[in-house]
């Protein structure tokens, strides 16, 4: 089956021009320390922000490639991606990127996209709640526009079974092996009850094979979430180590404890044998998760379009195109 996703494959990860790790060296060459900086107070104040800036940026990511459209608010003129399925009352950390912004056009103006901020931001929030550093390739330009059509075809959902998942990241040119290890990024934040109701009652009828949730497990998810109403309320997805970026997520989907259908899917899904062997070797060898996650980071971060090169610009605010 999977064989019949590569024919969907799209190179979406273009070289031109090829992204560089010294891209800033002369023209800002604080711009490491500045986000980190605004990454370790935000971080401290909340380790939430950690996971809100890593989500962030994969779905800037994941649309038109990591081009900053993630980050743009609704105009008369332009219709962001903020409203899409899978980003309304849920995508958050856009006030921190702002923050960071602004101190990078203080220090340089004009000079630093905001999807390479988001990219080194996501790559420091991994490392501020215990993650592996990885070298951070640069060059982005911010688009001029935005899609929410594509914004709500390519993001994944919770409650979609495992092979339409799966040709998502094959479409954005990411590899089996690529998914499982980005997914490892569940190890730290939270869901809303609205994206594990339907894991907790049994309403699912994709692939899994439905490995059981312990019963107090079940029982704690159930208060937090219940049949009708309290679709804000949220728990961790990592039912260990919420705030701390390491392997644990994989054992618990090893336990049967993934919190939403999609997580679990790549364990117990009956087309999941490839998935599953890479659940049991990231449950197992911690390293080879880190190593390979900061390997499909950077691969995911290059995921660019050349559209964005040549129409793209400077953002001197995030949130909106230059005029
Ligand atoms: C199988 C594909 C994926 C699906 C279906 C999925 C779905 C979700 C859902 C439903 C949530 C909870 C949102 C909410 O309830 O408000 C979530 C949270 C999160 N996702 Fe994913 N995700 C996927 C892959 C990824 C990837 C590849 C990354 C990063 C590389 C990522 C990073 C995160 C993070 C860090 C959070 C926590 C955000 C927070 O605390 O607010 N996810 N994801």
């Amino acid at each position: 089956m999977l064989f019949c996703l590569i024919f969907i494959f799209r190179n979406a990860a273009s070289d031109y021009p090829p992204l560089t790790l010294d891209y800033y060296k002369s023209t800002c060459p604080t711009v490491f320390e500045i986000v980190r900086k605004e990454m370790e107070c935000a971080v401290l104040s909340d380790p939430r922000n950690a996971a809100l800036v890593v989500r962030l940026h994969m779905h800037d990511c994941f649309v038109q490639g990591c081009d900053g459209s993630v980050l743009l608010d609704d105009t008369i003129d332009l219709q962001g991606e903020k409203k899409a399925s899978e980003n309304i009352h849920s995508l958050k950390g856009f006030r921190l990127i702002d923050r960071i912004k602004n101190m990078l056009e203080s220090e340089c103006p004009g000079i630093v996209s905001c999807a390479d901020i988001l990219t080194i931001a996501a790559r420091d929030a991994v490392i501020l709640v215990g993650g592996p550093y990885w070298d951070v390739p640069l060059g982005r330009k911010d688009s001029r526009t935005a899609s929410l059509e594509l914004a709500n075809s390519n993001l994944p959902d919770a409650n979609e079974g495992l092979l339409s998942i799966l040709s998502k990241f094959i479409y954005q040119g990411l590899s089996v092996t690529d998914t499982v290890a980005l997914l490892g990024s569940h190890t730290i934040g939270m869901a809303r009850c609205v994206n594990f109701r339907p894991r907790i009652y049994g309403d699912f009828e994709a692939t899994s094979d439905k490995t059981p949730i312990s019963e107090a497990y079940l029982s704690n998810l159930k208060s937090i979430c219940p049949t009708v109403g309290g679709d804000k309320n949220i728990t961790a997805m990592d039912n260990v180590t919420p705030n701390l970026f390491d392997n644990s997520f994989y054992l618990t989907l090893v336990r049967g404890e993934g919190l939403l259908n999609s997580d679990q899917e790549m364990y117990s899904s009956v087309f999941g044998i490839e998935t599953r062997k890479l659940v049991n070797k990231f449950a197992e060898d911690p390293i080879a998760f880190f190593q390979q996650f900061s390997e499909s980071m950077v691969k995911m971060g290059n995921i660019t379009n050349s559209d964005s090169f040549v129409t793209g610009e400077v953002r001197r605010n995030c949130r909106f195109v230059n005029t």
